[in-house]
């Protein structure tokens, strides 16, 4: 059996994949199952965490006793993650988020019989990861939510890297309370280490999971093999095996940072 070493903790996982639309029936989108993030809301509850998935078009049922919010392209996936961020522990994001979407949405869908084809020109999605690490350093000065208790709510003064806001955001009740750890998740082909520690750092996250993308692996498949890094600490390589013994390895090393 597993520890409840999450007893009462509050965690947010992100999981699937977002679809960018270019008119009513088409999208831009990616191979992402959310299996991944499934394992970690699985394994999270199994050891005690009060669990919300926000699920980005995962064709996979509702895990039990995880309250599942579903959104659809990268912006309704950034609003969801925010505010189930709210007094929240832990933030884990396992989505594949579209770097780009589609500058316009057309309103009609697209005939072939309008002729030669229009370009479909990308506009850059916030990196909703980055965001987080960056109001968490403006509330509190460090990469660590640990350095202070309490540290102000009001990010958007501090005067850092943050985009936007809370009371900015259109809902408009966020405190901007971060929470204590953040996890990231990156595929890598090559320089695994140097590329991931520096990713690590310019997201301002805690622990960033890299995966070796390559046969067997990552996406749509039930294995996984991955390396764990820590700031401040030693890579935890996780062998080729379920996607919950990754899952657990965060949750080991997650653990170990909220006591
Ligand atoms: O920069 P890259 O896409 O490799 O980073 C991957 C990590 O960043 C994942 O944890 C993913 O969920 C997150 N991400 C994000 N918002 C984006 C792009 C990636 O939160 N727009």
């Amino acid at each position: 059996g597993r520890p409840r070493d999450l007893a009462g903790q509050k965690i947010v996982v992100s999981a699937g994949g977002t679809r960018e639309a270019i008119d009513p029936v088409r999208y831009i989108g990616n191979r992402s199952s959310g299996l991944q993030g499934y394992a970690l809301a699985r394994t999270a509850v199994a050891r005690g965490a009060e669990v919300t998935l926000v699920a980005a078009n995962v064709a996979l049922p509702d895990p039990a006793g995880v309250t599942v919010v579903r959104v659809e392209s990268a912006t309704e996936l950034r609003e969801a993650v925010l505010d189930a961020s709210e007094g929240a522990d832990v933030v884990v994001m396992a989505a594949a988020v579209a770097d780009f979407r589609p500058e316009t949405r057309h309103e009609a869908k697209i005939k072939k019989t309008d002729g030669e084809p229009d370009p479909i020109y990308l506009t850059k999605n916030p990196d909703i990861l980055a965001e987080l690490g960056a109001r968490r350093q403006a509330a509190f000065g460090s990469a660590s939510g640990f350095a202070e208790s309490g540290g102000s709510a009001d990010t958007g003064a501090a005067g850092g890297p943050v985009v936007e806001s809370g009371s900015a955001s259109g809902r408009g009740s966020r405190s901007g309370a971060s929470p204590k750890v953040i996890v990231g998740f990156a595929a890598e082909t090559h320089d695994v280490l140097a590329n991931g520690q520096a990713k690590l750092a310019r997201k301002g996250c805690d622990l960033l999971v890299v995966n070796q993308v390559g046969e067997g692996r990552a996406f749509g498949t039930p294995d996984n093999a991955a390396t764990v890094l820590v700031a401040g600490g030693d890579p935890v390589e996780v062998p080729l095996g379920p996607k919950e013994d990754v899952a657990d390895a965060v949750w080991d090393l997650v653990a170990a940072r909220l006591s």
